[in-house]
């Protein structure tokens, strides 16, 4: 059984020690090490059976610390964004310092570096008092951890579980990559394109750019999957079968019934339906009625991108 709670100073003792914590975030519960001892940062990968081309993201305490991780000169881009959306749910790639570790960015010349808002995550990390990598603290490919029970349900060998409550969000972080000084977004994620172009108008989507000039492992078509099949409602189904689970907007915005049914919110709210997607999902995996999940869409506005893009990554396999 991992060790859960909420000892923050144990946690950073652990990270120095070059052990593995699960740090509560405000998008989803990270698996963390520490970003310049490869040999622990090679554990996660180990538990979370991540192929080894898959780059971690960096998290940080301070902007200070984004010194150390890219090379100089640092684009004006990078601090623009980071004076707007840091601490929060912004992933910035952009060309690595020579001292972080290869592990880290499985040999890319760029590594991705977020900086929290949730206050346990930022106060772990400077007691830590160093960087910390940590992916999504899931097995590779499965459903994000929302709370610390999903992170315990994993059954990874986790040094310790640093308990945070549900994650506020629900949904990863956005990630864009600067090169020069343009910017590209690489995955839709809890910061809206709507708000990334306040600060960055210009700023390029993936389809925009040619694909071998722009790689980010993290854009597998299949991911973020429950255990048993999912499929995403299209509004024309009249009935779901006996088994299915049925995953919905809220109680007024669906016809179908099923005995197993959640609602993700009260009114369509879609801050509301990203933060309780994953758990929803976690659970209907956990319900041993359930043998089909069914997921009603979302409009794709907003955060709602993001909540269609992780919909149609878990229901890929069975399209
Ligand atoms: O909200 C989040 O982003 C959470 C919390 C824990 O911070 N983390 C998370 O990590 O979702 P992960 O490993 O599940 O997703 C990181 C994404 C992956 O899609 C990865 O391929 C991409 O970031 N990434 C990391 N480094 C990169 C790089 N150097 N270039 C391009 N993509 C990169
Ligand atoms: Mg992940």
């Amino acid at each position: 059984m991992t060790n859960i709670g909420k000892d923050i100073a144990l946690a950073a003792e652990l990270i120095k020690q070059g052990k593995l914590v699960a740090i509560p975030t405000e998008t989803v519960y990270g698996l963390g090490a520490d970003a310049f001892n490869p040999v622990a940062v090679a554990r996660i990968f180990e538990e979370k059976k991540r192929p080894s081309f898959d780059p971690l993201i960096v998290h940080i305490a301070d902007i200070a610390m984004l010194d150390k991780l890219f090379e100089h000169p640092i684009s004006d881009k990078v601090y623009s964004l980071a004076k707007a959306f840091m601490p929060g749910a912004l992933t910035i790639v952009h060309r690595k310092n020579a001292s972080v570790p290869d592990i880290v960015t499985s040999g890319l010349s760029s590594v991705a570096v977020r900086m929290p808002s949730h206050p346990m995550a930022r106060e772990v990390i400077r007691l830590s008092g160093t960087s910390v990598a940590a992916p999504s603290a899931n097995l590779f490919g499965h459903l994000s951890p929302t709370k610390a029970s999903h992170v315990a349900k994993q059954g990874m060998h986790v040094d310790y579980i640093l308990d945070g409550g549900d994650a506020d969000f629900g949904i990863e972080s956005t990630v864009v990559s600067v090169h020069h000084d343009s910017v590209t977004l690489l995955r839709p994620g809890a910061i809206s394109i709507e708000e990334l172009r306040e600060v960055v108008p210009e700023i390029k989507t993936i389809s925009e750019v040619n694909e071998t000039e722009m790689e980010s492992p993290g854009l597998l078509k299949s991911h973020y999957s429950p255990r048993k099949p999912l499929f995403i409602l299209t509004g024309e189904e009249k009935m779901l079968p006996q088994n299915a689970g049925l995953i919905a907007v809220s109680p007024n915005s669906i016809d179908l019934k099923t005995s197993q049914m959640l609602y993700l919110s009260d009114k369509g709210d879609l801050l509301q339906l990203a933060s309780n997607l994953f758990s929803a999902l976690h659970t209907m995996e956990e319900n041993e009625l359930v043998s089909e999940i069914y997921v009603q869409a979302v409009p794709e506005t907003g955060i709602g991108v993001a909540i269609m893009d992780r919909l149609r990554k878990a229901a890929f396999q069975y399209l």
